[in-house]
Parts: C-alpha cells; sequence; structure tokens
C-alpha cells in the first residue's frame, strides 16, 4: 500500500484533535484538521460582510478556498467553531470542500486526517477509521479548560449549551463509519486516550 490513510471523526471537544496530532506524530504522516477548512471559509464570509445564512455565498465562498485561509489565528476560537458549524449544513459548501480533503488524504505517503465525515465521505477507503467521543459534559469541561488557558474568557455553562446546540446541528453530517473502531473518552486522561488510539490504529495499518 501506499502510506496508510487514517481517519479520525467524532464531535467537537471530543479529543480528536489531539489525538489525530498524536497518530501523525507517530506515524510521520502530514495531518489535516479539516474543521479548519469550514472555519475559513465562516470567516471569509464575515470578513466580506456575507451573511452566514446566505447559502448561494457559503458555497461560491467555498470554492474559492485555498490553503493560505488556514493561516489565521482568529480560526481557533469559540465564535470561530459556532460560525463554522452554522454554514457546515450546506451541501454544496461540502462538495466544494471535498476535493481539497481528498486530495489531502490520498497524497503518496499516507495522511492523517481529523473532522467529522472523513471515514464516510472523504475516504472511505482509509486503512483506520476511529470514532472519538466522550460524554458532552467531559467535552464542555475540556473544551472550557482549552480556551481559558488561551485567554478567552467563557463561561462553562454557555459552553456546554454551545456544544449541545453544535452536536444537534452537525448531526446530519457526522456518521459513523460502520468499520470504525470507536473511543470513549470521557474517563480516560489524554495518554490513555492516545494510547488506546495507537493501538487501534496499529491493529488495523501495518508498519
Ligand atoms: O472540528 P471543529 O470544531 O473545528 O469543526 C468546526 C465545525 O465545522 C463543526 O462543528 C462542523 O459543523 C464543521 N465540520 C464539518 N465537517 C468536518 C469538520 C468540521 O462539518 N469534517
Amino acid at each position: 500500500m501506499d502510506g496508510p490513510i487514517i481517519a479520525v471523526d467524532g464531535p467537537a471537544a471530543s479529543g480528536k484533535g489531539t489525538i489525530a496530532k498524536r497518530i501523525a506524530a507517530e506515524f510521520h504522516l502530514p495531518m489535516l484538521d479539516t474543521g479548519l477548512l469550514y472555519r475559513a471559509v465562516a470567516q471569509h464570509m464575515v470578513d466580506h460582510g456575507l451573511s452566514l445564512d446566505d447559502e448561494t455565498a457559503a458555497e461560491r465562498a467555498a470554492r474559492t478556498f485555498t490553503i493560505e485561509w488556514l493561516v489565521d489565528e482568529r480560526l481557533r476560537t469559540r465564535v470561530a467553531g459556532e460560525q463554522a458549524s452554522r454554514v457546515a449544513k450546506y451541501q454544496g459548501l461540502r462538495v466544494a470542500l471535498r476535493q481539497f480533503q481528498q486530495d489531502f488524504a490520498h497524497q503518496p505517503g499516507g495522511a492523517v486526517l481529523d473532522g467529522r465525515d472523513i471515514g464516510t465521505i472523504i475516504a472511505p477507503d482509509a486503512h483506520a477509521k476511529l470514532w472519538i467521543d466522550a460524554d458532552v459534559k467531559a467535552r464542555a469541561n475540556r473544551r472550557f479548560r482549552e480556551l481559558i488557558g488561551r485567554g478567552e474568557v467563557v463561561r462553562e455553562a454557555d459552553i456546554l449549551a454551545d456544544l449541545m446546540a453544535r452536536d444537534a446541528r452537525d448531526a446530519p453530517n457526522m456518521q459513523i463509519a460502520p468499520d470504525a473502531i470507536r473511543i470513549d473518552t470521557t474517563h480516560l486522561d489524554v495518554d490513555q486516550a492516545v494510547a488506546e488510539a495507537l493501538a487501534a490504529v496499529r491493529r488495523r495499518v501495518q508498519t
């Protein structure tokens, strides 16, 4: 096989980003955080005075997406995540962002991608698929600590409400691949979650 394609999917703040980074480091693979693409398109729309409710404008913006858009610290904020989930429901936008992700996944040498639909839509042929989940309260607490650590002023109750709304909005585009290995990180610390994920990937990918 060419290098392996590893799909790491799951809801917001489940720990999938951290896990994907550690898998990429362990297997010496490039990694793409696909949430950033949706965040970048929404940010582009805001910067150009476009309404996030404008589906046609969202699709048009996604068609002009380039990798340079990802170099923007604002994309990591809570607001950017909310904006992203408002536009991610538009199928035209999702299709416009698909080729970029598929090219990244299928580059020679392999790749790790984290997102919501990597194992189902972007790379159903991935060699290893993980579905990372955790109880919504545990996810809210993690996201709260992460944002506070970055200097954002937020309340944990607001984060919980955001995540519940986000889960509901994202649900139609979050499908668990039938061949995904599911890892619940609610009661795991980062190292335990990473260890489980690495063991799961090794079972699917011969190195
Ligand atoms: O993962 P992250 O929180 O950065 O994603 C932001 C939003 O982008 C998600 O809430 C979801 O609406 C959307 N998204 C998506 N498909 C992906 C990655 C992100 O719909 N593969």
